[in-house]
């Protein structure tokens, strides 16, 4: 079993019932609704009864930079509400048992499915963050990300300053997302619940700008979270597991 396949085997059962995840559903991409592959990540697939999945991580393990509390009302209030709504919202539909990632690219813009597209892509998000933060993280990326980084970027210090600029540009609620784009790397920011996948971007990891991820311990003062978790916490390691 290769790297991949044995960090999806291992993935798999912690982050969801292992009904639902196939290797087949694991290692499938969604399709998206023009008949093109939706640039997806698959680690995180799920169908309904969608499950919160358990946190990789203790929840103090992240002090002082973001706090037990924090990651308490974060995990177990708000993104298990999005959980709990989609299951609510998804029943007697044609979107019950379908993978989460399908239930995003087919409610991606349509009006009429705005709930169940805000609260599938709010519980995929939110499962894709706390893999993108790590105890051990912050330093320098693995070798083959470091490269990459550099050809698209021209240094990690420069990476990690847009990082920060398209957190700290993004209006309101949102996210800022280091993406693939084929062979380049860039960084975008979504308003509330958007996601880069549906604009056939590969997320590689993300930063949840909301303020219920920093309020607690920052207030106001979304500047000084991005910056401690883009030096402290960020897990370069899973961005470089989610490279095509
Ligand atoms: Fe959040």
């Amino acid at each position: 079993m290769n790297r991949k396949l044995t960090f999806l085997a291992v993935l798999c059962p912690l982050l969801f019932s292992s009904s639902s995840c196939t290797n087949r559903e694991a290692l499938g991409r969604s399709d998206d609704p023009k008949g093109g592959k939706a640039k997806t990540n698959d680690k995180l697939e799920s169908v309904s009864p969608h499950v919160l999945p358990p946190l990789p991580f203790k929840e103090d393990a992240l002090e002082p930079v973001i706090s037990a509390k924090t990651i308490s009302f974060h995990h177990g209030k708000h993104q298990k509400g999005y959980v709990d709504n989609l299951n609510k919202l998804v029943v007697g539909t044609d979107f019950a048992g379908m993978p989460l990632e399908k239930i995003i690219t087919e409610t991606a813009g349509k009006v009429d499915k705005t709930a169940i597209f805000n609260n599938a892509a709010q519980a995929w998000n939110h499962a894709f963050y706390w893999r993108s933060l790590s105890p051990k993280g912050g330093g320098e990326p693995p070798a083959a990300l470091k490269q990459k980084i550099e050809a698209s970027f021209g240094s990690l210090d420069a990476c990690k300053k847009e990082l920060a600029t398209a957190a700290m540009g993004q209006f309101g609620s949102g996210w800022a997302w280091l993406v693939q784009d084929g062979d380049k790397l860039k960084v975008v920011k979504t308003g509330n619940a958007d996601v880069p996948m549906t604009a056939g971007l590969k997320p590689l990891l993300v930063l949840d700008v909301w303020e219920h991820a920093y309020y607690l311990d920052y207030q106001n003062r979304r500047v000084d979270y991005v910056n401690t978790v883009l030096d402290k916490l960020i897990n370069w390691a899973f961005a470089a597991e989610n490279l095509d």
